[in-house]
């Protein structure tokens, strides 16, 4: 079933939990790593088809804090994958900015030289730009820009009345784009599992059961379609929303 996208009210950005593939590959009698590598095809196909559409920003939660905890043989595994697929030539020719958010202290050298290495190529990249939330929770990130306002504050250099909204936005390692306007999640389950708890206050959620190695364009297009859909009011009355254009 072909959807219908109003290309004139597209999300700036989009964020995805892209979660199912160990399940994906168990179903299929396989290792959960085969499950990981189909992922990868889908992250290249839903990151042609976003920018093709013209979304902004892609944030896409790749390897979460808690996932440290995982058997290290499947660490592994997603660590190599990251180091392998991280193809930069395919940045370049579709003019996609890659950027990393998440604690990097916590990676193996050689992936963190890949990643900055593909960052600095394709910093200068302006058709999308695709974010890999890696060794990312939101609870480290906020956790994080406490301590950094909390020395702002002890070292004089800004007074705690001075504290607003915009303080905590700013310190988070998001503050370069807006917040998401659309949350997919794959795979099942209704849980935000510690992704961009701060950023999604208004966000659009969308779940859907598909495991991540067969999301589809199609299925990336009905997120959109019912995205559309919905009257974003921000606490506003219908009413209000129809009468004034302060909300996208
Ligand atoms: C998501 O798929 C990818 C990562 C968390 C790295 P999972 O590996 O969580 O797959 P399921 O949820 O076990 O099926
Ligand atoms: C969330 O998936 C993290 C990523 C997709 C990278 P998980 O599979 O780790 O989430 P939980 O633990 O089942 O909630
Ligand atoms: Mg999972």
């Amino acid at each position: 079933m072909a959807y219908n996208i109003d290309m004139n009210r597209m999300p700036e950005h989009v964020a995805i939990i892209m979660d199912g593939n160990g399940r994906w590959a168990t179903e299929k009698g396989k290792e959960r790593s085969y499950g990981h590598q189909a992922g990868v095809d889908t992250v290249r196909r839903i990151a042609s088809e976003s920018a093709r559409l013209g979304v902004k920003y892609l944030t896409l939660y790749t390897f979460s804090t808690e996932n440290w905890n995982r058997p290290a043989d499947e660490v592994a595994a997603l660590m190599g994958l990251v180091l392998t697929s991280l193809e930069d030539e395919i940045f370049i020719k579709n003019n996609v900015k890659f950027l990393v958010i998440g604690d990097m202290t916590r990676l193996p050298k050689p992936v963190q030289d890949k990643l900055k290495a593909t960052m600095e190529r394709t910093a200068g990249n302006t058709r999308m730009t695709l974010i890999a939330a890696l060794s990312y929770s939101s609870r480290w990130e906020i956790t994080e820009a406490v301590k950094k306002i909390a020395s702002d504050v002890a070292e004089g250099k800004m007074n705690i009345n001075d504290i607003e909204e915009d303080t905590i936005s700013k310190n988070l390692t998001t503050n370069f784009m807006p917040d998401p306007d659309l949350l997919i999640r794959t795979g099942g389950e209704i849980r935000i599992s510690n992704y961009l708890l701060w950023q999604i206050a208004y966000s659009e959620l969308y779940f859907c059961d598909t495991y991540w190695p067969d999301f589809s364009e199609e299925d990336l297009h009905k997120a959109i379609a019912i995205y559309q859909s919905k009257q974003r009011r921000f606490g506003k009355t219908e009413e209000q929303v129809e009468n004034n254009e302060n909300t996208k």
